[in-house]
């Protein structure tokens, strides 16, 4: 018998649903049994989201501060889990609060040491950098990062810009202006996805995960846009200046999200245009630093 752990936060519902869908082939298998456990805060976050709770997630999440989750199940600890898949969000190019609290807790410790782990975010499409810190959560858990699945909202940056933003701060998903397309992992993905779940079903079994993320890569797993990477690295050096002013002025905290907005804004709407076309200008003489990019956000090593 296999026990896999699927530890898991979603607000919509579109994590555990991708989880279910990776997962659909390893429970068909009657030597395997599936296990959730979605993490709860003390203090939820709230969904939809009010403009002004978003904006004010952003320094704690970036910083990557925790705050206290609700205990985990006490039956999740009397249990030998043969691997962990942990299916996350990215906010702000970063775990999201709740993953990133679980994965500094005393409880992660306990269940993710010398564990097989298995990552699966569902962002938007910014998802690389958030990746490498939770690598480097989960070496601090002595976790063994064995596969990595990262599902996305693939229409163009600028679109789904506006569609996800519109999801989050209405909870519905819908075709902005009656012709955008919908927010998020599309339908096609995540029935997709179940191919996944066949191959991890197989590593499983042999208990061996040394090929896993070549052949989940071979399979569609993860997609390196190098613009977008680009974008992140950026992104995170102005984030890193953001977040440390704001929380460096606590009675400046709203005047300050205030003034985030608005460069957010002006960087989404006027300088990203500007950097995709230098970035395109400047396409061939990055040729094989792009390459090489590829290669290490598609695997599972941490620089
Ligand atoms: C506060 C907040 C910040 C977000 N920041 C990012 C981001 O930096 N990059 C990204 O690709 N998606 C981002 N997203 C989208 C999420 O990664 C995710 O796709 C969405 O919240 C749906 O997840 P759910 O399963 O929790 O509903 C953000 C969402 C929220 C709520």
């Amino acid at each position: 018998m296999k026990n896999v752990l699927v530890i898991y936060y979603t607000q919509s519902g579109q994590l555990l649903t991708a989880a279910q869908h990776v997962v659909a082939n390893l429970q068909k298998d009657a030597n395997v049994a599936i296990t959730y456990y979605n993490i709860e805060m003390e203090k939820p976050f709230p969904f939809p989201w009010p403009a002004s709770q978003f904006f004010d997630a952003f320094p704690e999440t970036f910083k990557q501060i925790p705050a206290t989750i609700k205990a985990p199940p006490s039956t999740l600890f009397n249990q030998k889990f043969d691997l962990v898949i942990l299916a996350y969000q990215v906010w702000y190019l970063s775990p999201s609060i709740p993953i990133n609290s679980f994965l500094k807790s005393e409880y992660a410790k306990t269940l993710l040491q010398n564990m097989p782990v298995i990552t699966l975010s569902g962002s938007r499409n910014m998802w690389v950098k958030a990746q490498e810190k939770v690598k480097v959560l989960l070496q601090q858990n002595q976790a063994n990062l064995v596969g990595n699945i990262a599902m996305v909202d693939r229409n163009i940056n600028l679109v789904s810009v506006i569609t996800i933003v519109d999801w989050m701060f209405t909870g519905i998903k819908r075709k902005v202006w009656g012709f955008l397309p919908l927010p998020g992992i599309s339908e096609q993905e995540m029935q997709a996805s179940t191919k996944f779940g066949t191959i991890i079903l197989k590593h499983l079994n042999q208990n061996n995960y040394e090929s896993l993320q070549t052949e989940l890569v071979a399979n569609g797993a993860v997609e390196v846009r190098h613009f977008l990477v680009s974008m992140d690295q950026k992104a995170n050096k102005m984030f890193k200046a953001w977040s440390n002013l704001v929380l460096k002025f606590p009675k400046k905290r709203k005047f300050l999200l205030k003034l985030f907005y608005y460069y957010l804004f002006i960087a989404i709407w006027f300088l990203s245009p500007i950097v995709h076309l230098i970035h395109t200008i400047t396409l061939p003489l990055q040729y094989w630093k792009i390459k090489k990019q590829k290669k290490y956000y598609q695997g599972i090593q941490l620089k």
